[in-house]
């Protein structure tokens, strides 16, 4: 296992993008790797220095069964398996206490009101602090233009940009 491990859960392929720009970014200093919350090791070894963890925004918050139903049924979506993602995986995950840890989410543009009190990203950080991590960074947003996508212009290189901060944040002082 690497020194970053950035999980995922993506209906549409926005942000399995985001998940992988944020990877890039990462591996700039960190040694990274990227899974699916269907493909991640529920068991995080003491190697890896950071978890990152995100997905899209369903109904005010993180994707759950009945959302991930209504994306194949609204929307068309194709999903192996909606009683299972990344709730379910931050539900069974083992990490030691401590490790540095960041979420982000996707979504719609909203006003910003609307936005503060709508995201995915707030019950991701609640799950990674009730495992006892540590946020090393406040919570990202990307912005996709439709729910199927695709993200806004610019927000893939956002991501990218995201991942290498944080990996600067983990490796202060360390690096050589
Ligand atoms: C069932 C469902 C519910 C959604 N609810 C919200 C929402 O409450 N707020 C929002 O900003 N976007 C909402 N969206 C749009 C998603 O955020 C968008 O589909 C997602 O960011 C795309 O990411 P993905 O390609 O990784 O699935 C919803 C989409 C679906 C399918």
């Amino acid at each position: 296992m690497g020194e970053a491990l950035v999980v995922y859960e993506s209906v549409f392929g926005d942000s399995e993008t985001i998940a992988r720009a944020v990877a890039a970014g990462l591996s700039a200093h960190l040694a990274t790797d990227v899974a699916s919350a269907a493909d991640a090791p529920t068991g995080v070894g003491p190697d890896v220095r950071l978890l990152v963890v995100g997905g899209p925004t369903h109904a005010f918050g993180m994707p759950k069964p009945a959302t991930r139903e209504g994306a194949v049924k609204q929307y068309g979506a194709q999903v192996e398996n909606t009683g299972s993602g990344l709730h379910e995986w931050l539900d069974a995950a083992r990490v030691p206490a401590g490790t540095g840890a960041a979420a982000f989410d996707t979504r719609m543009d909203h006003p910003k009101l609307v936005t503060k009190l709508n995201h995915a990203a707030k019950s991701e950080e609640k799950l990674l602090k009730g495992l006892g991590l540590t946020l090393v960074s406040p919570a990202e947003h990307f912005f996709v233009v439709d729910p199927k996508g695709p993200l806004a212009d610019g927000e893939e290189e956002r991501a990218r940009q995201w991942g290498r901060a944080l990996a600067e944040i983990v490796t202060a002082g360390t690096r050589r």
